[in-house]
């Protein structure tokens, strides 16, 4: 972790017990689940545009949900998870944080699921935090459904550097990936009906306004 992150997040105050206990869960687990940093940053971010309701894209194990919606008590999420587990460990976590009226989980792969299956016709906001090297097909599926004025967030965009980093210094079995992220994020940066900036926060994220 960088230096600045690490003093910053020695500054975050304790969340509530099942948070941490989940954020502990996915630690010893290998689960990756947004770093601290980032999510207190992406929430902030969430609440000043105070959506009605969110889509996500790869709960994992439901953190990032669970978060969004205490943050934001008024919103409306639906996440999806493509790993059976880890969805019925999202399940159970959202049971457990009460939160199962606001948080519509579903198991499968986003990019195959049917967009009638969604509990809203419109998302205000969108998160895209699941396979790096799907960004693209992800962005153009759900994008019909942000209205003008909403927003497409995606988690990861640094990729932990390798995308800032010679292609011949980046591991082979990482090189596919690192070179459609780049490709994405040229694509996005160029989107007539999206205005996108890039922001250094933890391991990078783009927030693009649609016109
Ligand atoms: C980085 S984790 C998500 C972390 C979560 N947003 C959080 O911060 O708590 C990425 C997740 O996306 C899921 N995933 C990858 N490709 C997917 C797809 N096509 N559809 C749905 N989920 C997918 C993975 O199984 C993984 O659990």
């Amino acid at each position: 972790m960088r230096t600045t992150d690490s003093y910053i997040e020695s500054h975050i105050i304790n969340r509530s017990p099942q948070l941490m206990e989940m954020e502990e869960f996915a630690r010893i687990n290998h689960i990756p689940i947004m770093e601290l940093v980032s999510i207190e940053s992406f929430l902030q971010l969430l609440r000043l545009q105070n959506p009605d309701s969110i889509l996500e894209i790869g709960s994992a194990i439901g953190y990032s949900a669970i978060r969004m919606a205490t943050a934001l008590p008024n919103t409306k999420i639906t996440t999806i998870e493509k790993d059976e587990n880890r969805a019925e460990l999202a399940r159970t976590y959202i049971e457990k944080n009460e939160l199962s009226n606001r948080i519509q989980l579903l198991a499968g792969d986003a990019l195959e699921i049917d967009l009638y299956s969604l509990s809203s016709t419109i998302y205000q906001a969108i998160f895209i935090d699941a396979a790096k090297g799907q960004y693209q097909r992800f962005f153009d599926k759900f994008s019909p459904l942000v209205p003008s004025g909403g927003v497409i967030y995606c988690d990861n965009m640094l990729m932990r550097g390798f995308t800032e980093i010679e292609l011949s210094d980046v591991p082979r079995r990482k090189r596919t990936m690192v070179r459609n992220l780049q490709a994405f994020t040229k694509w996005l940066m160029n989107h007539e009906d999206y205005i996108t900036t890039f922001l250094p926060i933890g391991d990078g994220i783009t927030i693009s306004i649609k016109r």
